[in-house]
């Protein structure tokens, strides 16, 4: 059967509008046959990102198509930059549980799932540069970015005896809504500041180039590669490490 690719995505919370970032690009390039159960996760409950919801969705998924053969975990939020000194630990928390807590609760129905059907699954989950390095990015964004890539492969460690593989796919900036939003710019506003301080130069990075990453990590072409963190950043993190 064909894959079954996850991304957590609110659609309550946001406009149709919104669907351009790396979700929505992931959506539009999978391969054929691939069968896409798109998650709704609330997060009116703050740091109780819905466990009981993330694991009725993977069973109703399973009930209808048999298993679930990847999980594209890629929903994640950005809070103001503000100085160490006024971090707000409201803010932190909100950001740490959507983009560990909530990758957390996904990978831990979704492996369970996978393991309990003898599936060799691929798990990935969107990290950033944010993960590597330090400096252009939010202290709780970069935290959790941080904490996401010890998950995928603290994870890939014990999943690998089951034949499952979690990998990270992360990219450098890409005017989305979560980057405008966060930092109040236009997309075209966005893109000049990150073409000034990329290190590749000539290629503007779009949300399609992480989806062709993230579907490499996803099928069988990247069979043998696990843990790993396969930066989209044209360079960046290796020559400001
Ligand atoms: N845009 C960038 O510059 C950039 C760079 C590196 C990494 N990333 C990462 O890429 C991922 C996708 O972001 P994007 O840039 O495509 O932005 P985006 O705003 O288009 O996508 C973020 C998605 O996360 C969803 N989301 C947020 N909170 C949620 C919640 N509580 N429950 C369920 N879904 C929720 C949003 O609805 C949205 O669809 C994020 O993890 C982000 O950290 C983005």
């Amino acid at each position: 059967m064909g894959q079954i690719g996850w991304q957590n995505r609110n659609y309550n919370r946001r406009s149709e509008r919104d669907r351009s970032g790396i979700g929505e690009a992931v959506h539009g390039t999978r391969r054929d046959g691939a069968r896409v159960v798109i998650v709704d996760v609330q997060d009116e409950l703050g740091q109780n990102v819905a466990e009981t919801k993330v694991e009725n969705a993977v069973n109703f998924t399973v009930k209808k198509h048999g298993k679930i053969d990847v999980l594209f975990s890629n929903a994640g939020v950005l809070e103001q930059q503000v100085s160490i000194l006024n971090l707000n630990l409201d803010e932190l928390d909100r950001v740490m549980a959507v983009n560990l807590r909530g990758s957390a609760v996904f990978i831990k129905h979704v492996a369970g799932a996978m393991v309990k059907s003898g599936t060799r699954g691929s798990i990935v989950c969107t990290t950033s540069v944010a993960a590597e390095i330090v400096g252009n990015t939010p202290h709780g964004y970069t935290a959790s970015k941080h904490g996401l890539l010890g998950l995928v492969r603290s994870s890939a460690g014990e999943l690998g005896k089951h034949g499952i593989r979690v990998n990270g796919v992360a990219p450098f900036g890409i005017a989305t809504p979560l980057a405008c939003d966060g930092y109040k710019m236009e997309a075209s506003e966005m893109e000049e500041m990150f073409s000034l301080t990329a290190n590749l130069k000539g290629v503007v990075l779009k949300a399609r180039h992480v989806s062709e990453a993230a579907l490499f990590l996803a099928s069988d072409d990247s069979a043998y590669v696990s843990g790993h963190n396969l930066a989209v950043d044209g360079g960046y993190t290796v020559v400001k490490p």
